[in-house]
């Protein structure tokens, strides 16, 4: 891999229209808008376009303001959503310069009504919380940067990075699943409580936000995640023993800021859990556990973050028994409003 996307990733065609592109809307609902969330960190910083990031059933019923050759974006595991499937036919009027869905179906009705697709291939999901068709995503939107950054000036040190990143993606992600037995262990700390707060700065923010939405969606504890730096707006007041906080540090340039959000945490009491580069440097002590996580380049932390998050909701939920795969009230494809 060079760094030069190859001109079917994105279905035929797919360049005449990418390199046009100066703005992207994405649209998508769930764990998928997480990844959306993510997207938007990437495309501003390397890509050279501005990105908004909507959730489809608030997009779909606003009148929005449609930027010149701006492309939309869906991101889907099912390609059947309701809502986004709405945001899409709906983006047909607006005047968008085209549509990508990034989908795992690829007979999904979104694959089909889309301009351009790219399938993220992450086999068939059965769990109705989205774990794997989430990472996946999270590479098809990095080849989306690859793809639209190499009409708009995208560096070779970016391009490098995201070349190595993909390329040394599986084995940090076999790394932490090694983390498996340790999260399971911490696990029982968490299966009597009933709140929890997640928090990252950045790109880490969507995945405390994903980290949030696994936790309440397979263990049934309500979960908020918050950017870290919005702690003294609100969440510092819910602070005590009985609410566990979990914090995404990976070594990024954001770290000393968050160190000092963990400092506040720390001086109400809290007790945090903290999954961080070692070479952050953080010490497990009476209030804080420290779960290390293998050191990765920032750029694809947030991929590698989401696994050890996954893992804890995973292991909480089988403790407290509810069903992992089959979570009560949700269903895998929303398909009605
Ligand atoms: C449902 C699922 C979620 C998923 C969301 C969006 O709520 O339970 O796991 O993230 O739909 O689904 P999509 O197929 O569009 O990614």
């Amino acid at each position: 891999m060079n760094g030069q996307v190859a001109e079917d990733t994105f279905g035929n065609g797919a360049m005449a229209i990418l390199k046009d592109i100066e703005h992207v809307q994405i649209v998508a609902c769930g764990t998928s808008y997480h990844a959306g969330m993510v997207a938007r960190y990437w495309l501003e910083s390397m890509a050279g376009v501005s990105c908004n990031v909507e959730i489809a059933s608030e997009f779909r019923y606003r009148k929005s303001f449609v930027h010149a050759n701006s492309l939309l974006v869906t991101i889907s595991q099912s390609g059947e959503t309701a809502d986004t499937l709405a945001a899409l036919r709906l983006s047909k009027e607006l005047g968008y310069r085209g549509s990508l869905t990034i989908c795992n179906v690829a007979t999904s009705s979104m694959v089909r009504e889309s301009d351009l697709a790219y399938m993220t291939r992450a086999g068939a999901e059965i769990g109705v919380a989205s774990t794997k068709a989430f990472t996946t995503q999270l590479v098809g939107l990095l080849m989306l940067v690859l793809a639209i950054g190499q009409h708009r000036g995208l560096s070779e040190p970016h391009r490098t990075a995201i070349v190595n990143g993909l390329q040394a993606l599986p084995a940090k992600l076999e790394e932490a699943l090694l983390l498996s037995d340790e999260i399971e262990a911490l696990a029982p700390e968490f299966a009597d409580k009933f709140h929890s707060l997640f928090l990252g700065r950045g790109s880490q923010y969507p995945i405390a936000m994903e980290g949030a939405l696994k936790l309440k969606e397979i263990s049934y504890i309500h979960a908020e995640a918050y950017a870290a730096g919005e702690l003294k707006h609100g969440p510092l007041a819910l602070i005590d023993a009985d609410m566990p906080v979990i914090v995404v540090a990976p070594n990024d340039e954001l770290l000393e800021k968050l160190k000092s959000n963990v400092e506040e945490v720390r001086a109400r009491g809290g007790i945090m859990y903290v999954f961080a580069d070692k070479n952050a440097h953080f010490k497990s002590d009476a209030t804080m556990r420290v779960i290390n996580v293998s050191h990765c380049d920032e750029l694809i932390a947030p991929i590698v973050y989401t696994i050890p998050l996954q893992l804890l909701s995973y292991f909480v939920a089988l403790i407290k028994g509810t069903d992992v795969d089959q979570p009560r009230n949700l269903a895998k494809s929303v398909t009605v409003e």
